[in-house]
């Protein structure tokens, strides 16, 4: 089970009201008690912080708010020691606009070498208008005008996501051998894998043609089809060239991607044997609560998996995703990709039991499981946020209609029953603010409490390390609306997403509950089982 550190709502050590590098390693032993096999921590680069770190203006150093190179190498030795790996995070579709190489591109005459690292075109109507219809990530069109050194508006530059997210043009051979070096100093330094960020954007259609997206279209990648800006073919080349770095590397170096994709069997072409070993399962964390849905997504994985011999992977939030403890208690309970939901009423209470049985279900899964920090604390999004506090670029690219990603990336409470709850030492505010009532769901609260969300996670953690390995899943029958199967001898899983109990009589000795007694199975709850 890999655990994501978004580091910057992870653990304070300096006192500045955001997490770090020397608070993460604070706080290993934790991660390490609670049954993680790896980190994937999210990007500590240099970065003007546009878009919380995934705008990075140096890729071989720590920004000092998040520590230094020596801060990291006592975290990978710290983390080794412990059994942790470590992963991290690799944004190379798009650098900062405060990279060197962007500033120097700036500076450069249009058609430059300097220039060709980046998408730089001419607009089109005389060059008023962006050269194609292609759109942000984040709202808006993808292109952005700049002032050539005379001052007059000039060439139009790339960005699928935020302004400060100019694209690199992966076609240039410039880009590639500098992503080399970088892939090489990190593995160099001893980490063991590496997260590779909005991987389908990293190549495009030559030629930059229209999408022929919508006036008002979003970025609903998972439904594009031949695209020319996402999921281009050319993109895995790219994932064969780190493959082929990676693999000289003693021990294994893992890859995984970042892939937002259309459908499973485009998604396993990012895992073919020489590209990357896994990829997040984004198709799992979009499900809603409904038993149909969930066993064809578990089933399409599987089938689309197997013939390239990839692990799958399960993941139900992130830092990008309305956590899914409020998104389980909403009616409409599947998520919208980095879709930025408004804030629909949610029954927490619900949401929670479902999440606690989600939790089972995902951890007796063939495969990878992918866990969110705080998840296994039950945090719900917070959804109150001033919109003076608001930090996603998404919050003003929107033109203030989408809140953004902030309320999943509310800094995590360790103990204590005030903020900050031991995030930062007292008297410090986190970076964002984190909800008074936090205080029954602090570390330290449930840390002992054997019917805590914690202690399911710690529970469910060690038993799927003592019982579970490679058996294959095998569905059994207890009606349309529960999930069950077998796990080979291992572990029998059963998940009730009907409204009325499901008996559990003659299924074997309950091992774990996700709540409830054990006999019958309460509606939204989960057991794992001996057979
Ligand atoms: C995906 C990251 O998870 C997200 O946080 C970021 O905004 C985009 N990629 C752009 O780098």
């Amino acid at each position: 089970m890999v655990y994501e550190v978004y580091l910057r709502s992870f653990a304070d050590g300096t006192g500045d009201g955001l997490g770090d590098v020397p608070g993460l390693r604070s706080r290993l032993a934790y991660l390490a008690d609670l049954g993680v096999d790896a980190l994937w921590v999210t990007p500590w680069y240099p970065s003007p912080m546009a878009d919380g770190g995934y705008d990075v203006s140096e890729y071989r150093d720590v920004d000092p708010r998040f520590g230094t190179l020596d801060d990291v190498d006592a975290l990978l030795a710290d983390a080794h020691a412990l059994g942790l790996r470590l992963v991290v995070d690799l944004v190379a579709n798009h650098t900062s606009s405060e990279h060197p190489w962007f500033r120097a591109a700036l500076a450069a005459a249009p058609g430059s070498r300097e220039r060709t690292r980046y998408f730089f075109r001419d607009g089109r109507a005389g060059g008023e208008e962006p050269p194609n219809d292609w759109i942000s990530a984040f709202g808006g069109p993808a292109w952005t005008r700049v002032r050539e050194l005379d001052g007059r508006p000039g060439q139009w530059y790339l960005h699928l996501f935020a302004p400060e997210q100019p694209d690199l043009d992966w076609d240039s051979p410039d880009v590639q051998e500098e992503f080399d070096g970088i892939v090489r100093f990190w593995l160099d330094r001893g980490v063991d894998g590496i997260r590779v960020d909005a991987a389908p954007a990293m190549a495009k259609v030559p030629d930059l043609p229209d999408a022929g997206h919508p006036p008002d279209a979003t970025f609903a990648s998972s439904e594009w089809v031949d695209n020319p800006h996402w999921d281009v073919d050319a993109v895995h080349e790219v994932f064969r060239r780190w493959r082929r770095i990676g693999d000289t590397y003693d021990g294994e170096r893992l890859f995984v991607s970042e892939a937002v994709v259309n459908g499973p069997e485009r998604l396993a072409r990012y895992v073919r044997p020489d590209e990357l070993h896994t990829t997040f399962n984004f198709d799992y964390l979009k499900a809603p609560w409904d038993a149909r849905a969930l066993r064809a997504v578990v089933e399409g994985t599987l089938a689309a998996l197997a013939p390239v011999g990839a692990p799958a992977t399960w993941v139900l939030s992130s830092h990008d995703e309305t956590r899914h403890v409020t998104r389980f208690g909403r009616a409409d309970s599947g998520a919208a990709v980095m879709g930025f939901d408004a804030a629909a009423p949610a029954d927490l209470a619900l949401g929670l039991r479902r999440a606690r049985a989600a939790a089972l279900l995902t951890l007796a899964l063939p495969g990878g499981a992918y866990l969110y920090q705080g998840e296994e604390l039950g945090l719900p999004e917070v959804e109150d946020l001033p919109e003076e506090a608001l930090q996603d670029p998404t919050w003003e690219r929107s033109g203030h209609t989408a809140r953004g990603r902030d309320g999943c990336r509310v800094p995590l409470p360790w103990s204590g029953d005030r903020p900050p709850f031991g995030f930062a030492p007292d008297g410090v505010s986190p970076w964002l603010p984190q909800p008074a009532s936090w205080r029954s769901l602090t570390a330290q609260a449930q840390r002992d409490d054997p019917s805590s969300t914690l202690s399911l996670y710690r529970d469910a953690l060690r038993l799927r390390r003592q019982l579970l390995g490679e058996e294959p899943l095998t569905w059994l029958d207890l009606g349309e609306d529960v999930l069950a199967f077998d796990r080979g001898s291992a572990l029998r899983c059963v998940v009730n997403l009907s409204a009325r109990p499901v008996p559990l009589t003659g299924l074997g000795t309950v091992l774990l509950t996700s709540g409830g007694a054990a006999a019958d199975l309460p509606p939204d709850t989960a057991a794992w089982l001996a057979p």
